[in-house]
């Protein structure tokens, strides 16, 4: 295939950032996206010039690490395919690809295609736990979970914190990575101590982050490489609406003082 890549490169944060035309014979459909850019890399560091920086670790589609907006379109033109997981051959010959970073404030670009996502590192940290008596391991069977609970509980988890969502939400909103990282603890028996607290803190803290609203444009879950749902949102809603009357002093919540 001989296709024509127009790449955003900025070399650092403060750098306006630009798109870039290169052209890219000779390359295989069999290729994966990252591949292609591998390819063209090496041609570029031949010629002495400056290869494209992008994140990657392993390239199955399970670390969250890749992550660019190609043709526009949060990890690309395959439905809940990551970047890393495509392959040329869902384009055509002659193609011209546009390829950019994420693009979100609470996402800043740190050089051509790769953005600090370490925001969701913070929102994780603020109630992504759970609290473990110390002690021997308790009996596998003693805490009883259903199937439902646990089959949702795992599509949850089954995001990768890849922050495709935000990039393909008009407001830049996170709350389809906060909701799935919420809910995947919510959802079972050792998750519910902190069950509230955890939906008001990782909200508080998507907030800080300068993540925008959720408006339900539904944006997040069309890219979602791991078909995480708009329910989990629905279902943080109704956790936070909780544990934000439950904090109500009591003389707000019309009962006695005292
Ligand atoms: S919800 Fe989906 S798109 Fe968002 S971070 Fe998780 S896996 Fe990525
Ligand atoms: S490199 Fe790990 S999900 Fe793409």
């Amino acid at each position: 295939m001989k296709l024509t890549l127009r790449v955003w490169r900025q070399q650092h944060a403060r750098d306006e950032g630009r798109l870039v035309s290169y052209e890219a014979a000779d390359i295989s459909p069999d290729l994966s996206f990252l591949e292609m850019l591998d390819v063209v890399n090496e041609r570029l560091i031949a010629k002495g010039e400056d290869p494209i920086a992008f994140d990657h670790d392993c390239r199955e589609g399970i670390c969250g690490t890749c992550g660019m907006v190609i043709n526009g379109v949060a990890h690309g033109p395959r439905p809940s395919t990551t970047a890393c997981q495509l392959h040329m051959r869902s384009f055509k010959d002659g193609d011209t690809i546009t390829i950019e970073p994420w693009r979100a404030r609470a996402f800043p670009v740190i050089k051509d295609l790769v953005v600090d996502r370490s925001a969701f590192d913070r929102i994780i940290a603020a109630g992504g736990f759970i609290s473990a008596p110390t002690g021997c391991a308790p009996e596998g069977n003693a805490i009883h979970v259903s199937k439902e609970k646990a089959d949702r509980a795992m599509d949850a988890a089954a995001c990768i914190g890849c922050g495709a969502c935000v990039a393909a939400c008009p407001n830049a909103s996170a709350m389809l990575f906060t909701a799935a990282k919420v809910s995947h603890l919510g959802l079972v028996p050792q998750g519910q101590p902190e069950r509230y607290a955890r939906a008001r803190k990782m909200v508080a803290a998507m907030d800080e982050e300068g993540f925008g609203s959720c408006t339900n444009h539904g944006e997040c879950e069309a890219v979602c490489p791991k078909d995480i749902s708009l329910e989990f949102i629905a279902r943080l809603n109704r956790d936070y609406f909780k544990a934000a009357l439950a904090e109500r002093p009591a003389s707000n919540r019309g009962e006695g003082v005292g």
